[in-house]
């Protein structure tokens, strides 16, 4: 009876305790991640040759360097198939590109992922998403409802983040060294490549946008506008940088502004480990071993595009 007891205790304990805020340890730790990143239509001329959708690989080595796997996620299933892909995956990212955000394929999946990952996280199910650049302004425009991006173009610079009180206080940061913390606003470790961006203002002034994240950093465009640079979900686990941190360890094209300091490599490493230690408190897993082998990046292989693209190497599907 009173063996009973204690185990009616633990239970009631242990769901209360998933749904307690996000800072507090989870527990039980998945040291087995699994990050599906989603794929994105091919839009530029010189790749269509290769495939009609692809996966630039320095996200896959970003996640990869932060002790995850990586699953692919295609455009072309079904609804039920992106639930079990939901279902057997520990977090997402959404890549930058080109893809239109309201109409592309794209963006109706990530559309898809972003709903399921909001009921997960009110059942206590963990699930982070993580949006760089496009994938960013993607979480923006699912959040509120619409589209505010306007132009806010830093293409190809790189730059220091104006860090706002909260991003010390931030989880993406937490784990940061003070030294590192430094130089994140002192030195440009930040390689930025966009048209378009959410600026301050209209950040602060949408109710939606407003609740439902932190702003941790901001910069100034070249026409001078100040826009959203960073931000976390104030309780759910979505990140959003509108800079690379992929490139600095894994893009190397001369042509272009790619931050490779040590700092800079620093803050990608850290970045990747903070993304795929919040992938591991997702208890997500496939049904069968065979299921998740066929499904893992392994299967591919990536070709070489470094004389080409401003990448190296990317995935077509
Ligand atoms: C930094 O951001 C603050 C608002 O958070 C703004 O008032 C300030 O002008 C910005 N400074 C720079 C150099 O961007
Ligand atoms: C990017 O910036 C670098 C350094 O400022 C410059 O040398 C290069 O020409 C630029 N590349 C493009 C494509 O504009
Ligand atoms: C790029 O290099 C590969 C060999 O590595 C070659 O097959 C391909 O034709 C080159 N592409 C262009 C556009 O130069």
């Amino acid at each position: 009876m009173f063996a009973f007891l204690v185990l009616c205790l633990l239970v009631i304990f242990a769901q209360w305790s998933w749904a307690l805020p996000t800072r507090l340890k989870p527990a039980t730790i998945n040291n087995r991640p699994i990050i599906g990143i989603l794929t994105q239509e091919v839009n530029d001329r010189v790749m269509k040759p290769y495939g009609n959708t692809y996966i630039a690989a320095s996200y896959v080595k970003f996640v990869e360097s932060g002790g995850s796997r990586v699953v692919p996620i295609r455009l072309d299933q079904s609804t039920d198939e992106y639930e079990k892909i939901f279902k057997s995956i520990n977090g997402l990212l959404l890549v930058g590109g080109s893809s239109d955000l309201e109409t592309s394929n794209f963006a109706r999946v990530a559309g898809m992922f972003y709903r399921f990952a909001i009921m997960a996280n009110d059942a206590g199910d963990y699930f982070p998403i993580w949006g760089t650049c496009l994938g960013m302004q993607l979480l923006t425009v699912l959040v509120a409802g619409q589209n505010l991006l306007t132009k806010t173009s830093a293409e190809n610079i790189s730059l220091p983040l104006n860090l706002t009180s909260e991003a010390y206080s931030s989880r993406m940061f937490e784990g940061f060294p003070d030294d590192v913390m430094n130089a994140l606003s002192q030195e440009a470790l930040t390689g930025n490549f966009h048209h378009y961006g959410v600026t301050m203002q209209t950040f602060k002034n949408n109710e939606k946008l407003q609740s439902f994240f932190s702003i941790l950093s901001s910069n100034i465009a070249e026409n001078g506008d100040i826009f959203v640079s960073t931000m976390e979900g104030r309780t759910y686990p979505f990140y959003g940088v509108q800079w690379h941190p992929e490139v600095n360890s894994y893009q190397w094209n001369p042509k272009f502004n790619f931050p490779h300091s040590s700092n800079a490599v620093r803050l990608s490493s850290l970045l990747a480990e903070f993304f795929v230690n919040e992938g591991r408190r997702s208890m997500h897993h496939f049904d069968q071993p065979e299921e998740e082998a066929s499904s893992l990046i392994y299967n591919y292989t990536p070709t070489y595009v470094g004389n080409f693209t401003g990448y190296e190497q990317i995935y077509f599907f």
